[in-house]
């Protein structure tokens, strides 16, 4: 990591020896790049993750399999058609960050490869799913004591929804993307774009594979002008979406290998430079192959997944793809875009095969961090590896802490702990990025006040904090406002960060003050909860949830 170390920071070293003995003897959990068993077992395997404004994560797999390793709460069971008749098993839990903590929720329907947003007032609204969830609309309010679960609504979608995408909308409505079998999208609440059902989408019928599909869960992105980057296989487009009109066509990824699910690549949108943004860029890395599905589930072959990412101005009239080469092949990796709005981690995933059930071989354990304001050649670092393979079904999202939530890996139909190479992975770990090592604690700042903040587009915030040292390099001080994304098959949806237009930091009170303008419109931050983190020289402080409307 390039942050400035000043004499000043060496000249005190020996004062601190015996405080520094005390860190060193915490830094396998505490420190940065490194990984922290949180929860041996969840009971529940993490295909769905989504982080609400009280820090819990609400996560989630499907329903449809028998008996996961957690009970429901007051001897309740489901009946149902599938595996077994009479489930007693929770298929969703809440994990309290804070305290370290699951707690059991009850899904009727089958959440089974599913998508999801957060609301405006900041519940979870997730759609779709299999079978006899396809069309639910699911929804989880945030709450403190324990008291909250799902609520089911059936029938609430114009079709059914597997593998679909969904993304938040300046308007706070979520859009849902495709999915198997349906080249189409809707809104969900209705608008009157579209009331009477779904809209015709012709591209993800263009972008569909013969046999093994590669374009669902296609990767979303809310672009500067209001319009839908869609990418799909190895093609994007610009969609107008009140219009259904197609406003750009992007050339195809080059190498012409498919990215999405069961390819599975990802991809993020990255940091978008406020107030006025003119630009934005998408980023796409990993995958497999053409034909890997083919080659896995036919004749047992495993191919190396990709080991390239392309980047590209979607803003452009005319833009190109920029090919790099990661480290590492990957597929079925995650990518988030770390707080610091400098950083993106590429964690999870495996070198060979494919998504899909037993397809994914060589887990690849070592997280990937891309620095995207580096020149090219001189992006990517290879960190600190986990302990666990993280394949097929597996998530990761970022915490406000600044650490990174790791889970899942279930590549079987059922859940198969022994007897088989991967097991179904139960567990929850901490991935702890570079920024957060003890080397970096008089660098790290810390917002005191205020705690947390109701925000109007354009509003002025201003932040309280302190930090042991104040870069004084111009720039050294920054702002981010994250949106907390739902992670689902190597895909974080409604992952957005913004660096705020901000002044220089100015003494107060023997701390400092800093002011930043909230962004101006829901096109550049979509209405909802965000988490607001201080960067001082390259390090994020702890995040404070806002609320924008
Ligand atoms: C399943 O739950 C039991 C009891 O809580 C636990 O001992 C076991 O480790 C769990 N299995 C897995 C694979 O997590
Ligand atoms: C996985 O678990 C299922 C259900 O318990 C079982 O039928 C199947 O044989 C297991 N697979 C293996 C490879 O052990």
């Amino acid at each position: 990591m390039k942050v400035i170390k000043t004499p000043h920071h060496h000249h005190h070293h020996h004062h601190h020896h015996l405080l520094t003995i005390i860190f060193l003897s915490f830094s396998v959990a505490s420190g940065g790049d490194g990984w922290q068993l949180l929860q041996r077992s969840t009971g529940v395997s993490a295909m769905h993750m989504q982080l609400l404004h009280n820090d819990r994560v609400i996560i989630f797999d499907r329903t449809d399999f028998g008996k996961s390793n957690i009970s429901l709460p007051d001897g309740r069971c489901r009946h149902n058609d599938h595996a077994i008749k009479v489930d007693c098993t929770a298929h969703s839990v809440e994990f309290d960050v804070a305290l370290n903590t699951i707690r059991p929720l009850m899904i009727l329907t089958d959440t089974w490869c599913s998508s999801g947003t957060v609301h405006p007032d900041g519940h979870l609204v997730q759609t779709g799913g299999f079978s006899n969830g396809d069309s639910t609309v699911r929804t989880i309010e945030p709450c403190n004591d324990k008291s909250c679960d799902w609520s089911e609504t059936p029938h609430s979608l114009a079709v059914g929804r597997w593998y679909s995408t969904n993304q938040i909308l300046p308007d706070g409505g979520a859009i849902i993307v495709g999915g198997r079998r349906q080249f189409n999208y809707e809104f969900y609440p209705k608008t009157n774009i579209g009331a009477a059902g779904a809209i015709p989408l012709r591209f993800l019928l263009e972008t569909t594979d013969a046999y093994s599909e590669n374009n669902l869960y296609p990767f979303i992105h809310l672009n500067i002008d209001g319009n839908l980057f869609i990418f799909a296989n190895n093609r994007a487009i610009l969609l107008n979406y009140k219009d259904n009109k197609v406003v750009r066509t992007y050339p195809a990824m080059p190498g012409g290998h498919p990215r999405n699910y069961p390819s599975s690549g990802s991809s993020v949108l990255l940091p978008l430079k406020l107030p006025h943004p003119t630009e934005a860029e998408v980023l796409v890395c990993g995958g497999a192959p053409k034909l890997s599905f083919n080659k896995a589930k036919y004749y047992g072959t495993f191919v190396e997944a990709l080991n390239t990412c392309g980047r590209i101005r979607i803003t452009d009239e005319s833009p190109s793809w920029a090919m790099e080469t990661m480290p590492t092949a990957r597929t079925m990796g995650d990518m988030l875009l770390l707080p610091n709005g400098l950083e993106v981690l590429i964690v999870n995933g495996a070198a060979s095969g494919t998504a899909g059930w037993e397809y994914g071989r060589d887990p690849v354990l070592t997280p990937v961090v891309y620095r995207h304001y580096n020149p090219p050649g001189s992006r990517f670092s290879v960190h600190g590896a986990a302990a666990r393979p993280r394949l097929y079904h597996s998530t990761a999202v970022l915490l406000r802490d600044g650490r990174v939530l790791a889970g899942g890996s279930n590549p079987h139909a059922y859940y198969n702990f022994s007897g088989v190479e991967y097991p179904t992975d139960l567990s929850l770990e901490a991935y702890s990025p570079e920024y957060l090592s003890s080397e970096y604690s008089k660098l790290r700042p810390k917002i005191f006040s205020p705690t947390t903040m109701d925000l109007k587009y354009g509003s002025l915030m201003k932040l309280r904090f302190s930090v042991g040292e104040l870069s004084n390099n111009i720039g050294g001080v920054a702002v981010t406002m994250v949106a907390p994304a739902f992670a689902t098959h190597s895909f974080s949806m409604n992952q957005r960060l913004l660096f705020l237009d901000c002044g220089k930091p100015a003494v107060m009170d023997g701390n400092y003050e800093i002011q930043a303008v909230a962004p101006d419109s829901g096109v550049l931050a979509p209405p909802g909860y965000y988490m607001v983190f201080l960067v001082n020289s390259g390090i994020p402080s702890e995040g404070m949830w806002v609320h924008i409307q």
